[in-house]
């Protein structure tokens, strides 16, 4: 994989919320290429964040796309809420959708990109009839909920299966990390297959947000160099 095509979004799930819109404008400058923003509804996950008010609020300060994470059940509901609210990208967990090909249909009618999402105990066959309709598939490498938890070592063996899917489907499907990402392992991740990477604790838990990401660019680079 060519180092130009890694992405790094920052997770503001770890960022200062009382100065969101600095902090946002901050970890842009210094490089990152997407804002992932995670949304919790205390129901399918047991945390609660932000909505798309909050989506808003930020959108003049994103000169990069917005990647909204839904953790929230039911999910059509809200779907068209963060479109309008500036969101890019919007993924969701096959197990919040009664109908996950029409969840898929209406973010993209709504000019979005769609995601799936699997979490570390779900397989990746709910990608079976519906490949054609993704344009982001995200391995959760913790379960979600929660900011700064370990990274679970089995979802490097399924980026490497949910790679080998997106190379048999010839479609340009990005393939998204989320959960423990760190410097120290981000360029097994990458090996792994992984093109996009989230990170919250890892950029926003260091004093220096700048240092952070340029700490994960060089061991992506690393990614890049033959094992
Ligand atoms: C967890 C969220 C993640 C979280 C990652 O449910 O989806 O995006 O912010 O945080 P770190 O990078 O600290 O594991
Ligand atoms: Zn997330």
């Amino acid at each position: 994989m060519n180092r130009s095509e890694y992405r790094i979004a920052p997770s503001i799930l770890s960022a200062d919320f009382a100065r969101l819109g600095e902090e946002v404008r901050a970890v842009i400058a210094a490089g990152a290429d997407l804002i992932h923003f995670d949304v919790m509804d205390n129901h399918y996950v047991p945390n609660l964040t932000v909505g798309p008010l909050v989506c808003e609020a930020i959108r003049p300060h994103c000169s990069v796309p917005i990647d909204v994470h839904l953790m929230v059940r039911p999910v059509d509901r809200i779907i068209p809420d963060f479109a309008k609210a500036g969101a890019r990208i919007i993924s969701f967990h096959p197990e919040a959708s009664e109908h996950v090909d029409r969840t898929l249909g209406l973010i993209r009618e709504l000019g979005c990109k769609a995601g799936l999402v699997f979490n570390p105990a779900t397989p990746l066959a709910h990608l079976d009839h519906v490949m054609d309709k993704v344009d982001l598939i995200l391995i959760m490498s913790v379960n979600p909920g929660f900011g700064g938890q370990s990274f679970i070592a089995s979802a490097l063996d399924k980026l490497r299966e949910a790679r080998a899917r997106i190379a048999a489907s010839g479609r340009d499907i990005w393939l998204e990390i989320d959960g423990g990402v760190k410097a120290d392992n981000i360029e097994r991740i990458a090996r792994a297959g992984a093109d996009t990477f989230v990170a919250g604790s890892a950029i926003f838990g260091e004093r220096d947000r700048a240092a952070a990401i340029r700490n994960l660019r060089e061991a992506l680079k690393r990614a890049t160099m033959p094992a």
